[in-house]
Formats: structure tokens, C-alpha cells, sequence
């Protein structure tokens, strides 16, 4: 997110236009508590995880009063327009606030590691949760492999399954289960005892947190009652998954996504998330990019299956 705040700032002052920070989301909109921004102030962040603004989930923002406490703050600062960078949630509220107050212009910008937007290939900080990922599944496949054990690695993703699947295919995971897949657990345990004949050594399950069959202690406790050939271990990776310094893919990404952003709030657009499909920059609108539109390619699900063989 960092990165994309300097790509904001530094387009608008290429225009002459002057940027204010909003602090911690929606709920620094109705607090009214904003910093100006210059080129200077977002020097050497582009590196850093996290987002400088600092960011919050807002209950007040979800009612018209506080949207309406938010506009008034805008206008008393004369800020005009908004650069949203978020998922689902600020998608939907940037939307109703635009509607409830047109005069102000919105844009998003695609930021959750989950990846679960519609109208974009990447989101901001998905590229930096799955290397962590994988590198940290790498290690705990030393462990696996040495000592012959049965690992579930419990992935972040609450409703969407797109980190356990990439991260699982990058590692060789020999199952991955997700949220948008119905688990069957005799299947996983067929496939765990196919394994175990043919003296595989070690095995890594992924598990995005949102599984219908439950997070990875639940899933791994019921396994355990009906194979208990492999010593079991759980692990969760957790917000490690959601910091650190953000890779090279990211940083463009959400530089190029900061400018198009805002050259395209100066041009008057609004009520539209700026996304990149195929290398092209895409423009769609905010309704549209929240999640209940995202599918799975079966293909990659096949793809994964057959790999894990
Ligand atoms: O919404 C993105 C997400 O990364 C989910 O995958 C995860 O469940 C959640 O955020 C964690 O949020 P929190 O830090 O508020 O628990």
C-alpha cells in the first residue's frame, strides 16, 4: 500500500495538485484527520510494508450519519476527490458514500492479499502473502520430509481461497483446500494412505482458514481419528501472511495502479477501481470488483490435483 500512496502523491504533485492522507481509513474521514502529503513525505517507503496512513475497519462509516460527518470533513478541507485502496469492504462503502455524495469523486485501487477482486489479475499485496508463504511451506517441508510427518498449513483467506492455491501449486502442497471447493475428507484421507504405501516422504496439506470443512487443527484432528499412520503437525501462518517488505511484482503493481488511479480521478472519473487484466490497465466499476463475482479456473484446480499425484 505504501508504494501505491507514493505513486498518488507524486502524480498529483507532478499535476500541481495538492494531497491530503486520510488516517486510518473511513473512520480518520469522519475523525477529520488528515496530513498533507508531499513528494518529500513519501520518500523511502516504498519498501515498507504495512501503509503509512495506517488503516481501520470503521463501524460509524457503515451508517449514513457518519458518511455524512465524513463529507462535511472533506468539504471543510477541501478535499474533492478519494483514492480507496482496499477490498470488498472499502469498495462498498467508497460506492455508497459516492452515491450519498456525488460531489466527491472516488476511485479505488485494488489492495488485499486475498486477491479476490474482480477486474484485476493481482491485487496489491497478494505477490508479497504468497512468496511469504512459500517460503516459509519450504521450510516446513525440511521437517516434513525428514522426519516423515503429516503437516496442515493453515493459510489466510476467509472467504477466498486464491493465496492456498497458488502458494499450495508453488510448493508442491499434495493437497489444497478452499473455500470455493467442497472438502471431502475420505478423499483427502485415500489420497494421505495412497501416499503413505507408496512411502512418501512427508506430506504438506494447505488450508485457507475459510475451508467448509474447517480451519486446519479441526481438519487435522478429524483425519487423525481415521489415519493415524503419520505423526500430525499443524501449523498457522497467520499475519506474518499481511507485513514484511513487499516484492518487486507488488511495487509495480501498485505503482502503476496509484498513477492510473489518479490521473484518472483528475479527469473526473469516479465510482470506478482501477485493475490490470493481461498487462492492460482496466477500468471497472466498484460494484463490480467485489468479490461474489470471482471464480476459480477449474483448470488450475485440475492442474493442482494432477500434481499432486
Ligand atoms: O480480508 C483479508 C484478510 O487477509 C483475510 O484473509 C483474513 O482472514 C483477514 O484479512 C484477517 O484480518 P484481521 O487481521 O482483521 O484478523
Amino acid at each position: 500500500m505504501n508504494a501505491c500512496i507514493r505513486a498518488v502523491v507524486r502524480t498529483a504533485a507532478y499535476h500541481q495538485v495538492k494531497v491530503t492522507g486520510v488516517i486510518a481509513g473511513y473512520q480518520g474521514l469522519i475523525n477529520g484527520d488528515f496530513r498533507e502529503l508531499d513528494s518529500k513525505s513519501v520518500g523511502n517507503i516504498i519498501q515498507k510494508g504495512g501503509t503509512i496512513l495506517k488503516t481501520a475497519r470503521s463501524k460509524e462509516f457503515m451508517l449514513p450519519e457518519g458518511r455524512a460527518k465524513a463529507a462535511e470533513n472533506m468539504r471543510q478541507a477541501g478535499i474533492q476527490g478519494l483514492v480507496v485502496i482496499g477490498g470488498d469492504g472499502s469498495f462498498r462503502g467508497a460506492d455508497v458514500f459516492a452515491d450519498e455524495h456525488p460531489l466527491f469523486r472516488v476511485i479505488g485501487v485494488p489492495g488485499t492479499i486475498d486477491n479476490d477482486l474482480y477486474g484485476t489479475d493481482f491485487t496489491i499485496g497478494y505477490d508479497t502473502a504468497i512468496n511469504t508463504v512459500v517460503d516459509a511451506v519450504d521450510n516446513i517441508r525440511d521437517t516434513a520430509s525428514s522426519h516423515n510427518r503429516l503437516f496442515f498449513v493453515e493459510v489466510m483467506g476467509r472467504d477466498a481461497g486464491l493465496i492456498a492455491l497458488r502458494s499450495g501449486i508453488a510448493c508442491g502442497a499434495e493437497a489444497i483446500l478452499i473455500p470455493e471447493t467442497k472438502t471431502h475428507i475420505d478423499k483427502l484421507i485415500a489420497k494421505l494412505e495412497k501416499g503413505w504405501q507408496r512411502q512418501k516422504s512427508g506430506h504438506v496439506i494447505i488450508v485457507a482458514e475459510g475451508d467448509d470443512a474447517g480451519g486446519a487443527f479441526e481438519i487435522a484432528r478429524i483425519v487423525q481419528e481415521k489415519f493415524n499412520k503419520l505423526e500430525t503437525k499443524v501449523a498457522i501462518l497467520g499475519h506474518i501472511q499481511r507485513g514484511g517488505n513487499p516484492t518487486c511484482m507488488d511495487r509495480v503493481l501498485a505503482t502503476r495502479l496509484g498513477y492510473e488511479a489518479t490521473e484518472a480521478l483528475l479527469q473526473g472519473v469516479t465510482r470506478m477501481m482501477a485493475g490490470q487484466v493481461a498487462g492492460q490497465i482496466n477500468f471497472i466499476p466498484l460494484q463490480k470488483a467485489v468479490k461474489h463475482n470471482i471464480q476459480i479456473n477449474e483448470t488450475i484446480l485440475e492442474i493442482a490435483e494432477i500434481m499432486a499425484l
